[in-house]
Formats: C-alpha cells, structure tokens, sequence
C-alpha cells in the first residue's frame, strides 16, 4: 500500500516530477522506422509532451514541439526541406536542433530582422536502431542507447507488435514482477476463455512443453546489473531448472525480457503507455527464412487492446492470448490504479522490490548521479547479453507459435510461418 503522495512520486512522468526527472534518462522508441518512411511527419506524445517526428530531404531525423512558435500552428503539417521542417502557415523553417532558419516575410520587410535569432522551438535527440527511432528527453549530454542483444543480433527475422494502453506505465512494469500471476491469468483465466469461445483447451495448464503444471511452489527475486531477475519453481521443478537457476529478466526501469523479445513500455502521458513487443525469431528452413531484413525495414503490427462488446461482454477472441490478458489487467486496474487501496501480499514481493529500486534511483538523480542502465562508456555498450530461461518461454523458434502465446498471434511474419507448419501441428487460431 501506498499513500496517495507515494503513488503520485512513483507514477507521474511530467518534467516537473521525481519520476519525470529519473525516467527522462531514458532513450525511448517512439516508432518503428517503416512509421516514416511514406510520411513526412508523424504526431509524438512522450513523458507527457506533445511532438512532432519529421524526416527532412536529406534524411534526418528530428523531433520538435508540436506547435509552431509564430502563432502556434500545428507543424504535423509541416513541408520537410533539404534541412528541417517548414511549418505551412507563414514558412517558418525549424531545424532539428530547434533553431529558425528562415522567416520569409519578416526579411522581404527588414533584412536584418533579428527575430529569427529570438526564437525557438522544443528540440530533442532522436536516433533510429534496430528497427525503432529513439528518443531522449533528459539533460544533456545524453547517453547511449544501450546496445541490448536483440538489437545487435544478425541472425533473426524481426517484427515488432504496438498498442496503446490506457493507463499507467507502472502497474505494466508491477505486472513483469509477478511471477504468480501466469499460474491465474495465462491458464486458469485462460482455460476459462477457452471455454467461453467453445475452443478445446490444448494447453493444458502446462508449462516446460507440457511436462510442468502451472503451479508456483517458490518465488525469487535479485537485483542484477541491469535490472531484476524474477525467478520461479513449479511443481516438478528443481532449483537446477532454468526457470530458477537463471530466471526471468526485467531491465530497468520498462523493459520485460520472454524468450527473444523485449516488452518495453513507454510512457506516453501519466495515463497511457505506448507498448513495443520488439521480437527475434529464429529461422527455421521452409518456414520462417532468414531474409536479408535490414534492422530499419523491420515490420511493425497493431495489437488490439480487449474491450467490452455491445452487450457489455468481454471481447473473449481478444483475451484468448497472453497479451491480451494481460492487456486487459493492467487498464481495468484504472488509468492510474489506487494503490492507497491495494493489499500486496507474498506473491508480491517482486513488485515490491521493483517499488524499492525505483526509490533507490529516484535518491540517486536527486543527487545528481546517473542511475541504473545510463549507459556512456561505448566498450561497455558493444552487445549487452542477456541471460533469460529458455525451458518455459518461447526461444524465437515459430514452431512455438501458440494460441497462448504472445502478441505473435497478431504477427504477420509469424502466422506466415505458422500456416507453412501446418499439417505438423494446427498453431494458430483464427484472428477476429
Ligand atoms: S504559425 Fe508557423 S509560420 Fe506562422
Ligand atoms: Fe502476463
């Protein structure tokens, strides 16, 4: 439990905020490469701030307030020129950097108008990698991007899932500490859906391809160099399983590792969270090939996020994956849930040791120091290998695909693949 002033420090990402302050060390992605690549310009909300993403003739990127700051005119609408972006209203050309280069009318009148040098607008850095644009909102100078291995890894077919959550990044990022609540919501939950849509449950309640029964007999968690491994036993497991022996890594502060991909959680505003499943997959002959993708053609797909139907019925075909159902718990624990009413209990000590990290950055920005994951030195930010269990989640080979799975139901790439492995085994149900 918190109280209502500890629940507003842990959650609200505003410049002006404890959080604001240590999340804005961050690089962010704010889209997928392919998002810009038939447009000029694409609308940001970041931390709270409302941006606008171009690409000028020459190909670079920038990211700038959405406002023009003549009269305010949305530069969304903005021409890209050889260098910046020009609003459409009276042609105020803004650079990447946030400096005028021109304001056609006030030199045709006065040619040496100092109101050019006057001015200004918003400006941040942004950089593209692996796929996704980054951007960085903190005090200069600014760091890496880290290097994490998925983004550095050659031998993988690429894709990434987005949705907008309607709510607060933190109950996203309480959720990747709760071990227990896979046993729940990812199988008995999930069984029940199945029931709901008259589907056979092929799961199963199982894990570790079937061998394990999704029950939680022990629960861990440590703080790493990057972040926290959660660890778990099942019934049936030992120590020496995977699952235990290395666990399950989230890296600070919004990033959740399963298998080859990365959820990383960016918070749009105090109440919605853009979500980036960034996936790897493993190649796999006559199924899945490894196509020379280029990192920046990676595709990018929309994930539905479950509502209620006309009748006031859950959309049951939307929560009959993991993604889905964990989607659907972490907005209806409201847009920022009220955690002067929770009751954590022993499940929940994950989460609150992820509470106490947070708390522990928080002290050290307020000191000045950089915290966790800031990464500047480039020797140490050549490939960040992560260690992650591999026996209870999908390692990037499509021959995993499975309804339960995640957001890869949604996955062109993958449901290509899951349709060449048909006859070997039915992996897909249809999408709605
Ligand atoms: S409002 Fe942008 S140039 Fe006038
Ligand atoms: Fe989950």
């Amino acid at each position: 439990m918190l109280t209502t002033e500890e629940n507003a420090r842990v959650t609200r990402v505003g410049a002006d905020t404890p959080m604001g302050e240590l999340l804005r060390r961050y690089w962010y992605p704010i889209a997928a490469s392919v998002q810009l690549r038939d447009r000029g310009t694409r609308p940001v909300r970041l931390l709270g701030e409302n941006l606008v993403l171009f690409r000028d003739r020459s190909g670079n990127l920038g990211l700038i307030g959405e406002k023009c700051p003549h009269r305010r005119a949305g530069m969304v609408f903005g021409v890209p020129e050889a260098e910046g972006l020009r609003c459409a209203y009276h042609g105020w050309l803004w650079a990447a950097d946030g400096r005028c280069l021109e304001q056609p009318y006030e030199t045709t009148e006065d040619s040496a108008s100092s109101l050019r040098d006057r001015v200004s607008i918003a400006a941040y850095p942004v950089q593209e990698k692996a796929g996704l644009i980054f951007a960085y909102l903190g005090p200069q100078p600014a760091p890496l991007i880290p290097n994490w291995d998925l983004f550095v890894w050659t031998d993988v077919v690429r894709d990434i899932g987005t949705a907008v959550v309607p709510c607060n990044w933190l109950q996203i990022m309480e959720n990747s500490l709760d071990p227990v609540h896979v046993e729940w919501l990812h199988t008995y939950f999930s069984g029940y859906v199945l029931e709901r849509l008259g589907r056979p449950d092929l799961n199963r309640g199982k894990a570790n391809y079937g061998k394990t029964p999704w029950r939680h007999t022990k629960i861990g968690f440590d703080v790493f160099d990057y972040g926290i491994v959660k660890r778990r036993l099942l019934e049936g497991m030992t120590e020496d399983d995977d699952g235990w022996s290395v666990g399950h890594p989230i890296l600070f502060p919004t990033i959740l590792r399963t298998g080859t991909s990365f959820q990383i959680r960016v918070p749009i505003d105090d109440t919605h969270t853009q979500y980036f499943w960034y996936n790897c997959h493993k190649p796999r002959p006559g199924v899945l090939e490894l196509r020379q993708q280029d990192p920046l053609d990676t595709p990018i797909y929309e994930v539905p996020v479950p509502g209620l139907d006309g009748r006031g019925e859950p959309e049951w075909h939307l929560v009959d994956n993991n993604s889905g159902q964990d989607l659907a718990m972490w907005y209806t624990q409201g847009p920022v849930t009220d955690r002067e009413e929770e009751h954590l209990g022993a499940s929940d000590r994950g989460v609150a040791l992820y509470r106490k990290l947070l708390e522990l950055n928080l002290v050290k920005v307020a000191q000045g120091q950089d915290p966790m994951n800031v990464f500047r030195d480039p020797a140490t930010n050549v490939c960040i290998e992560i260690q992650t269990e591999t026996a209870l989640f999908n390692r990037g080979d499509p021959s995993r695909i499975s309804r339960a799975g995640q957001s890869g139901k949604y996955s062109p790439i993958l449901r290509e693949a899951a349709r060449k492995l048909e006859g070997e085994r039915t992996l897909l149900e249809p999408v709605r």
